[in-house]
């Protein structure tokens, strides 16, 4: 099983923070934060990890996270993202590093409280397809949201004005290797992206898309308030442990 980490992007919603950083490096709590949705993947038991980044100071993540020894990792593979084309093109850079095997992806600004171990585990038995993590939240209109019908989901919808329901999709994606065919597949959005929610809806057209509904707190970090909570989810985390 493999494991990418995407982390390309502008980070245009936490301007000017992201004038001349990456978004993945500003600070949550006490750690730069990419290092949680790498801790996130090292503890699911992953330790083939691709880091996909662009945009600002794309060298400083080779800087910052070298050959992963922080993580207990003997080594960390880098990909570079030309221009900023979305979440689905910035997976289409990690074909040549999967070579044909699982993986699980994970969006660079997606922080969780719990384990996702269990999660993969069963990924590593389903045949074949997709798997996906659903959470569910107050403000659903800024995700993913999924409408669910007898426990199945019916459909998907990238950031709906009137949202079916509670539950969305969060950044932790798990994928087999017929995800670059799909994305070749794809059209651009209409703002110009290749996007997730449309491989999402592909595999769901196949059948073979499953899901998960995540254990214990999520949160993105990629707008003002959600980045404060995902600080104060994090430090609340930490001081639990002294
Ligand atoms: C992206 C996805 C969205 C998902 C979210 C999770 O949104 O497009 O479906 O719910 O990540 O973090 P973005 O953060 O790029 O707006």
């Amino acid at each position: 099983m493999k494991g990418i980490v995407l982390a390309g992007g502008l980070g245009t919603r936490l301007y000017p923070l992201t004038k001349v950083t990456n978004k993945h490096l500003l600070p949550v709590y006490n750690k730069p934060m990419i290092y949680y949705p790498i801790q996130t993947l090292v503890d699911a038991g992953i330790k083939d990890i691709l880091i996909v980044t662009g945009g600002n100071s794309a060298g400083d993540f080779l800087k910052l996270l070298g050959n992963g020894r922080e993580f207990g990792l003997t080594h960390l593979s880098f990909v570079y993202q030309e221009g900023e084309k979305g979440i689905a093109h910035a997976l289409s850079l990690a074909e040549h590093f999967c070579a044909g095997d699982k993986m699980v992806v994970i969006l660079g600004d997606n922080i969780i409280e719990k384990s996702i171990k269990k999660e993969v585990e069963i990924f590593e038995k389903q045949e074949k397809g997709a798997r996906i993590l659903l959470k569910e939240v107050e403000n659903p209109e800024r995700f993913g949201v999924v409408e669910i019908k007898d426990g199945k989901i019916i459909r998907i919808i990238e950031k709906p004005k009137n949202p079916p329901s509670n539950l969305i999709v969060t950044g932790i994606y798990m994928y087999d290797s017929q995800v670059f065919d799909i994305i070749r597949r794809l059209k651009p959005s209409e703002r110009g992206e290749l996007e997730i929610t449309d491989v999402n809806n592909k595999y769901l057209e196949m059948g073979q898309l499953t899901y998960g509904i995540l254990d214990g707190w999520w949160t993105d970090a990629g707008t003002f308030d959600s980045l404060l909570k995902a600080n104060i989810l994090v430090a609340e985390k930490e001081r639990k442990k002294i």
